[in-house]
């Protein structure tokens, strides 16, 4: 069986890789691997955390791109690649550009898709755009359906698809597993990564925030920095923000932010340092998908500066709260996590709904028509918080 896997951001990156890993020990399968470059250098760092190799890279991304130009490089370029491949399946992950336009393209070649974190819904295409609409798109052209929770098929289900749905947990969860077990295990790789980050002080705790949402440029980004800058009056805390490389995010934080002494704003992080600051974050303030799924499994309590969300699972656990981008919500509710021990406790103790380490090996079943041990039970992931949340090591 023939796979291409076509994905061309960091998030695909990091969730496709477990598969992409687990499709290399199966010698049924040939899997060739498409980058579109979608991103470009934050791609590259993915890449090779993971050590992936790709068959081909389309090299795609302008700066501050728009998403007509970006899908009608896609369809461009893809279509003779899917021609020339001649694949028995494409694969794509999530609910990016490139992952609507890769599943349409094979699509139209009549090649079967099948999409890897299906059935996420707000029901608000609005909210987050355009990926409420890409997910839903491909959810529609695919056959084989991975759906990460109970709750992402009820979602598939409610739309009458005509795909298989599978319930395998979220691949994000077996990247993390991985990477924070190797971070927890080696000594002078942790050395090295905390090196990279000599301007934390002891005697603070560490406020992790990334953001990009296209929804919230402009008046969102506006609020979140003044926010931002509210909350850097704290001598107790370490800003740290890991900024998004897109201009829209760059200008306005740069501009409002880069000022402070204890805002630190430095170029996104390759994987394993964004895991580790992740485990020395006491709270996470995002507006990112993957930063949901992964924080709650390192018993972090997440703030999510969006008003709705598609995986409401952990909102429903107590692991994370929507605080929209409304600057007063967010002040008081990172006020809160650091000043009320308990309010903290209760979010950090919760259990992560996402995943349990092995969902790529139940998609590479689903693909070779295996059976397929669904994913129901709560995972089997303990927790160690310590009582500074400086050092939580997973525990497979
Ligand atoms: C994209 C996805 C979004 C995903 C996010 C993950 C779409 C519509 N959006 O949004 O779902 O959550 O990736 O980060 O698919 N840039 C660089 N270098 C890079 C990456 C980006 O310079 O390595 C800049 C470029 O100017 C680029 C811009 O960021 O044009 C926007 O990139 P794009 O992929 O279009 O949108 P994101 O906001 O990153
Ligand atoms: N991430 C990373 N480096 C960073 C910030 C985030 O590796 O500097 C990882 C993070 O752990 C998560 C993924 O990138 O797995 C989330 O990507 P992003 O927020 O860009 O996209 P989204 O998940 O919102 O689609």
């Amino acid at each position: 069986m023939k796979i291409l896997s076509i994905f061309g951001t960091r998030p695909e990156a990091i969730k496709m890789a477990p598969v992409l890993k687990s499709l290399a020990l199966e010698a049924e399968i040939e899997s060739l691997v498409c980058t579109t470059g979608q991103h470009r250098s934050m791609l590259r760092q993915v890449l090779d955390v993971f050590e992936l190799q790709t068959d081909f890279d389309l090299d795609l991304m302008v700066s501050n791109q728009t998403l007509n130009g970006l899908s009608s490089r896609l369809f461009t370029a893809l279509d003779p690649l899917i021609e020339q491949v001649k694949p028995d399946r494409v694969l794509v992950h999530g609910d990016t550009t490139t992952a609507m336009v890769g599943a349409v393209a094979a699509f139209h070649r009549g090649i079967p898709v099948a999409h890897v974190e299906a059935g996420l819904r707000t029901g608000n295409l609005k909210q987050p755009w355009p990926e409420e609409m890409n997910r839903r798109v491909v959810d529609v052209v695919s056959d084989l359906l991975f759906a990460p929770t109970e709750g992402s098929k009820q979602n598939l289900c409610r739309e009458n698809l005509a795909g298989k749905v599978y319930i395998t947990g979220n691949t994000v969860i077996d990247a993390l597993m991985v990477s924070s077990t190797r971070i927890s295990l080696d000594d002078a790789l942790r050395a090295g990564l905390d090196a990279q980050f000599p301007f934390l002080q002891s005697g603070r705790k560490i406020l992790l925030v990334t953001g990009h949402r296209r929804e919230n440029f402009g008046p969102g980004f506006q609020n979140i920095c003044t926010a931002l800058a509210e909350l850097s009056a704290r001598s107790d805390i370490d800003i740290v923000y890991p900024v998004h490389l897109n201009p829209n995010v760059q200008q306005p934080v740069s501009t409002a932010l880069s000022h402070l002494p204890n805002v630190h704003l430095i170029a996104p992080l390759d994987y394993l340092s964004f895991v580790r600051l992740m485990q020395r974050a006491h709270v996470i303030l995002t507006d990112s998908g993957g930063v949901q799924e992964e924080a709650p499994s390192l018993g972090k309590p997440v703030l999510v500066m969006r008003d709705v969300t598609e995986r409401p699972e952990a909102v429903l656990a107590g692991t994370v709260e929507l605080v929209g981008t409304d600057v007063e919500r967010i002040v008081t509710a990172v006020h809160r996590l650091y000043d009320d021990e308990a309010a903290w406790r209760s979010f950090a103790q919760h259990h992560n709904p996402y995943g349990d380490g092995y969902a790529s090996q139940r998609i590479v079943a689903a693909l070779l028509n295996r059976t397929v041990s669904e994913f129901t039970a709560q995972p089997e992931i303990s927790h160690q918080v310590a009582v500074d949340g400086q050092e939580d090591p997973v525990v497979i």
